[in-house]
């Protein structure tokens, strides 16, 4: 074993033992990094609740180390769930199940369906293996900003309220996975739209999947004002006039912040120009370190040029409504949360 694969092994026994006596641990998934916990114990979950800031009635996602420990967290799962899981576990798919008897009320915010996935990446794997349970893991940020995509953004987030901090690297994906209700295999329902795509989706279950909002209970990340950095954020679109839009904000002494494919219209020094360069996948992987970027730069006011609505491209652009607090629950009532501004 070479000595970067003996530390590492290392440090996936110390964080198994730190789950099992009730400890919180970060680690890297392919999608974002996830704040885990023994999904098997309330008091360990609890924990989770209180370093996030996160309302307890908002439900966790249950990690597994292989689609064969289904079973034991949830159950009558119909043949389309498993289809997909086999599909793409290990992989950014979440999957909302009807809750096994014995998954604590805390994980699932006492709702009678469980969320589930096998995230695809060899650290979050191996401590799976290692710890050999259930590992309720939501991303690792405080309640309402956004998530963490690298070990120190984890730290910058959560400080001395985590355990230990499993370094993986940058997340490869770099946004939430797709999170598909088949609690009632006569309608799916796609609730939260991430790099797994709808056509995909189609594809394994035969039939298209409906697109839809439950509601803030049962699926409360979809909520409006979600995965804001402390700017305001403000979606452009191609018939705004940029120019003078950048020109307001700057006459009202404000530093403006540039996030799109290509630089600032204009003079180049009007705005600061945070990239979001490259294909869909590119552009997914750096977006949540490029709203960190805005928040370090003192960005104040954040125009962002939406990627067009195609594959990846809605996955990022639903991202980016929610930082601009226009999610499409955004009529729902009084927000609970820190919303856009809402630390200025
Ligand atoms: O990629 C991901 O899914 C990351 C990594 C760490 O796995 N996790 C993640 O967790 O994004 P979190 O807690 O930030 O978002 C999970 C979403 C929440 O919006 C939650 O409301 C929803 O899943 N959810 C969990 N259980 C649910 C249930 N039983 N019914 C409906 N929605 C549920
Ligand atoms: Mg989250």
């Amino acid at each position: 074993m070479s000595d970067d694969a003996a530390r590492q092994a290392f440090q996936v026994d110390r964080a198994a033992e730190m789950l099992a006596s009730g400890g919180l641990v970060a680690f890297p998934t392919e999608t974002v990094y996830g704040l885990g916990a023994d999904a098997s114990s309330p008091a360990a979950v609890a924990r989770i609740f209180a370093a996030k800031g996160r309302p307890i009635d908002h439900p966790l996602i249950v990690h597994l180390a292989d689609a064969r420990q289904l079973g034991q967290w949830a159950r009558d799962v119909p043949a389309v769930a498993w289809r997909l899981a086999q599909a793409f576990w290990p992989g950014p798919l979440t999957l909302i199940l009807p809750r096994g008897h014995e998954v604590p009320a805390a994980v699932t915010g006492g709702l009678d369906t469980v969320a589930v996935r096998v995230p695809d990446h060899p650290l979050a794997l191996a401590l799976l293996a290692r710890f050999g349970g259930g590992i309720a893991a939501p991303s690792a940020n405080r309640y309402g900003r956004v998530s963490a995509t690298t070990a120190e953004h984890v730290r910058e987030e959560l400080g001395e309220q985590v355990d230990l901090v499993l370094d993986g690297g940058p997340c490869d994906v770099g946004i939430e996975s797709t999170i598909v209700d088949a609690s009632d295999p006569r309608r799916l329902v796609i609730l939260r739209p991430g790099v797994i795509g709808a056509t995909e989706l189609r594809r394994v279950v035969g039939t298209a999947l409906a697109s839809g909002d439950p509601g803030p209970v049962r699926c409360p990340g979809r909520k409006a004002s979600h995965y804001a950095p402390r700017a305001r954020v403000i979606l452009v679109s191609e018939g705004d006039d940029a120019v003078a839009g950048i020109a307001r904000w700057r006459a009202e002494g404000l530093r403006v912040g540039w996030l799109a494919s290509q630089p600032p219209p204009g003079s180049p020094e009007s705005a600061i120009w945070l990239p979001l360069a490259g294909n869909p996948s590119q552009q997914a992987r750096v977006l949540y370190r490029r709203l960190r970027q805005a928040d370090q730069l003192d960005v104040q006011v954040l125009l962002v040029v939406p990627p067009p609505e195609e594959g990846i491209g809605h996955a990022i652009a639903d991202r980016l409504r929610r930082a601009a607090g226009m999610g499409d629950d955004a009529g729902f009532g009084p927000l609970d949360e820190p919303g856009p501004g809402g630390h200025r």
